[in-house]
């Protein structure tokens, strides 16, 4: 089945899974096909629900010309596995969670998103608390995780 419709999954949806979420956009819009896919982020944790990314997320996007600071927070739940293709995970903690959230057998959906871009059996730490370098190091990640991800699923 191709895949159409794409959820980024971290903690807090603060962090990393909104980086990756425009990240991501950004990457399959400069490749001219960014009405192809229905790209989300959400959290498996709801303490944040509604507000925009943390500050330190923002400013490393804008320091690669993403404008991240549109999108809200929000909380993954039992619909989304129903809804979304694939589920791309920052580390296995999330996982775990989505598989619990999902409370049958979408296995085959939920994946460690690094992995699944090519970069090998590795999480994308997460980076609240600490300072601006995590968040790049997560960037780094990202970009090139996705850049895989998109030879994988769309070429
Ligand atoms: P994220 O980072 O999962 O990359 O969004 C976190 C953000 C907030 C919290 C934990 C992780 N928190 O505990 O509030």
């Amino acid at each position: 089945m191709a895949i159409s419709s794409i959820m980024f999954v971290c903690l807090g949806n603060i962090c990393r899974s909104p980086l990756a979420e425009g990240v991501f956009r950004h990457e399959v819009e400069s490749r001219g096909f960014g009405d192809r896919f229905v790209i989300e982020s959400a959290g498996t944790g709801g303490w944040h629900v509604g507000n925009g990314p943390d500050m330190r997320a923002i400013n490393t996007a804008l320091d690669h010309d993403i404008d991240i600071s549109q999108q809200t927070c929000r909380q993954l739940n039992r619909a989304d596995f129903q809804a979304f293709d694939l589920f791309l995970c920052m580390d296995d903690d999330n996982i775990a969670d989505c598989k619990a959230i999902a409370g049958r057998d979408y296995d085959d959906k939920i994946m460690l998103f690094a992995e699944y871009g090519g970069l090998g059996k590795v999480e994308i730490a997460d980076p609240y608390y600490g300072g601006h370098d995590g968040f790049e190091a997560a960037y780094q990640m990202i970009k090139a995780a996705s850049a895989g991800v998109i030879a994988r699923i769309a070429s």
